[in-house]
């Protein structure tokens, strides 16, 4: 068994694979020899309070053979080839083995991973053409705490599709497109003195709070629905504006256009901050598909699949029925001639798998649409678009932001909470916490550091938090729980990573540096402390590859936990700059691992890995 596959990837490095793969190899094998009927069977590979791991499936063998656990334990055992990976086998309890590695075979992970930037990890995802659909706010609105989720976790998805190999095509779907823009516009047009665009705010909003050019566009809006249900003339007005704005009025278009520009302005302004990889090449708004509704719509009623219902042209479900028991449908025309949002998402559906040649696409938006996508997915089955055996189009739900009070997280006044807002409550809070860490330290830290520190605590502490949770659960908003320096937070992690930085600084001061090769120092054996931080960081891949498949990034996020955890028992267990020779050697590298394994863990979720804290 080669413990190191030969797959050279493309930075040279190596992909390794993990003890766990090679102990399930190993152990499977001794059941294939010790039960040929039984051969296939997962030998189950876990960790263990007694040895290096565990393989737990005697149980369940037994069972099948017809035989004592134990016994089949002791058969399997004496098929398992000792020496180069498993050191020795213990039966205890019912029938477990107890495994215990050979130092070689740990420290061989450890020389493995550390060659190249991609840490052992397999390109397991190359060929993949991943379609991501995340964030999709909609125009001359402002974002709320739904969109932060979607591009947070989108985002998370997209950078650790993107290091597994995947061709990654990120899509924003951008509300830009509907009758609501010819009564803004209109009232634009009617009101100059109103300021929106980004030069020309300066002011605060009605709240006191920042402006920008969404608020103000939101504001504008409101105040156009408030003159149109008023003042009958207006509403004429209005009314010949979106007709004008679908005929391609020109002036109108144009007026339009710099909507969609500024707050696109306004959008990026929030990814900018949040780390958030999404550039305007990657907007694909509703408008992009205006052109391909017709089409979309003739050529489902060709089909036969589309039918005209009290004038409209709607797609009935075969699958979901309403509480009238009726088929549910999805609305391709609307009576008046319209297309909406319906329409447009088959429309893009179809440009994605025939267009972008998409093998996967995923849908990152609240689980509250989950009907929709799913009647869109069984349209664009029917329709002949998606063949589920090519093409895997998802909807990956996330759950709610709630407030204190446990309910849907909104203002006072019942509006939603604008993102920059929070964005300011959690670096504030983390200012505090930062700023309380440097005094109790003792140290100086200037106040533009400190500001700069807080930044990515702040924003770091937010994306943890709505990341390490199970992806469909609500969560409770609380800026001062996120930004705690103990206890599963992003603030944690990122002072984990800080205090390995500083292990390695120290250690360079003294002249230590990591040396690029360091022999097995098999005359001192592997302290628990040092084997367990070992298996930790070897299982990073395995990890990836998981969030690759159920495309939950809270495995990612709470094996980066775990790893700061492991690492602080291993450092309180094994002195590094205090050890000496080839023990001080092994365990810079050990440090060195773990810190490159945490901050590009942290990078893949987006959040920042600083050097000081
Ligand atoms: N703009 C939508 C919203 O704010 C999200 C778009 C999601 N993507 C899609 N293809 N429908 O709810």
């Amino acid at each position: 068994m080669a413990p190191v596959s030969e797959t050279s990837t493309e930075s040279g490095a190596t992909a390794v694979a993990s003890l766990q793969t090679q102990l399930t190899d190993a152990i499977g094998d001794a059941i294939a020899v010790a039960y040929p009927a039984q051969s296939g069977a997962d030998p189950l590979i876990r960790p263990s309070d007694h040895a290096d791991r565990q393989a737990n499936a005697a149980l369940a063998l037994a069972k099948k053979v017809g035989a004592n656990p134990r016994e089949v334990a002791t058969r399997v055992t004496e098929q398992i080839a000792v020496g180069d990976v498993v050191e020795q086998v213990e039966i205890s309890g019912p029938g477990f083995l107890n495994l215990t590695l050979t130092d070689a075979a740990l420290w061989r992970q450890v020389e493995a991973r550390r060659v190249g930037d991609r840490l052992g990890v397999p390109a397991v995802a190359t060929g993949v053409r991943t379609v991501i659909d995340y964030s999709g706010p909609n125009i001359a609105k402002e974002m709320h705490v739904g969109h932060l989720r979607s591009s947070v976790i989108g985002d998370a998805l997209a950078r650790i599709l993107t290091f597994l190999g995947s061709d990654v095509v990120r899509q924003n779907h951008l509300g830009d497109w509907g009758t609501q823009f010819g009564m803004l516009i209109q009232y634009i047009d009617e009101h100059p003195e109103k300021p929106w665009r980004h030069t020309e705010i300066t002011a605060t909003d009605a709240d006191g709070e920042n402006a920008s050019t969404v608020s103000a566009l939101d504001a504008l809006y409101k105040a156009a629905r408030a003159v149109f249900d008023t003042d009958p003339e207006f509403a004429d007005r209005a009314r010949a504006r979106v007709v004008a704005l679908q005929a391609g009025d020109e002036a109108t278009l144009a007026t339009w256009q710099e909507i969609v520009k500024e707050s696109q302005y306004a959008f990026d302004e929030v990814y900018e901050r949040l780390g958030v990889q999404l550039t305007e090449a990657d907007s694909a708004g509703e408008s992009f598909y205006n052109d391909m509704l017709d089409d979309v719509a003739a050529e489902l009623e060709a089909a036969g699949l589309a039918v005209v219902s009290d004038g409209a042209l709607v797609v009935l479900s075969d699958e979901v029925t309403g509480p009238d028991d009726e088929p549910v449908a999805l609305m391709v025309r609307k009576r008046d001639g319209g297309y909406g949002y319906d329409a447009t998402d088959l429309a893009t559906i179809r440009y994605r798998i025939r267009d972008l040649g998409a093998d996967r696409i995923l849908y990152l938006v609240d689980s509250r649409q989950a009907l929709h996508f799913r009647l869109v997915f069984e349209a664009a089955r029917r329709a002949g678009w998606l063949d589920p055996e090519r093409v895997q189009a998802l909807h990956v739900p996330f759950g709610s932001v709630l407030g204190p009070d446990g309910k849907p997280f909104k203002t006072r006044s019942g509006g939603t909470v604008r993102l920059m807002n929070l964005l300011d409550d959690a670096v504030a809070a983390a200012l505090t916490v930062v700023r309380e860490g440097a005094e109790a330290k003792g140290t100086e830290v200037g106040e533009e550091t400190l500001n700069l520190i807080a930044e990515q605590a702040g924003i770091g502490a937010v994306k943890y938090a709505d990341l390490s949770g199970s992806r469909v659960k609500d969560y409770v908003f609380d800026v001062a729980r996120m930004t705690a320096f103990n206890g599963n937070t992003g603030v944690y992690l990122q002072y984990a990573h800080t205090r390995m930085v500083s292990i390695l600084r120290r250690a360079a001061e003294r002249g230590l540096t990591v040396p690029e090769r360091v022999p097995a120092a098999v005359d001192t054996p592997l302290e628990t402390a040092e084997r367990d931080l070992i298996l930790t960081l070897d299982a990073f891949a395995d990890v990836l590859a998981e969030v690759a498949v159920d495309l939950e990034p809270h495995r990612l996020a709470g094996y980066l936990y775990e790893l700061s955890r492991v690492f602080t028992d291993f450092y309180e267990a094994c002195p590094v700059l205090a050890s000496e020779g080839a023990v001080r050697d092994r365990r810079l590298a050990i440090v060195d691992l773990t810190r490159r394994t945490l901050a590009k863990g942290l990078d893949l979720l987006g959040i920042a890995a600083p050097e000081r804290m």
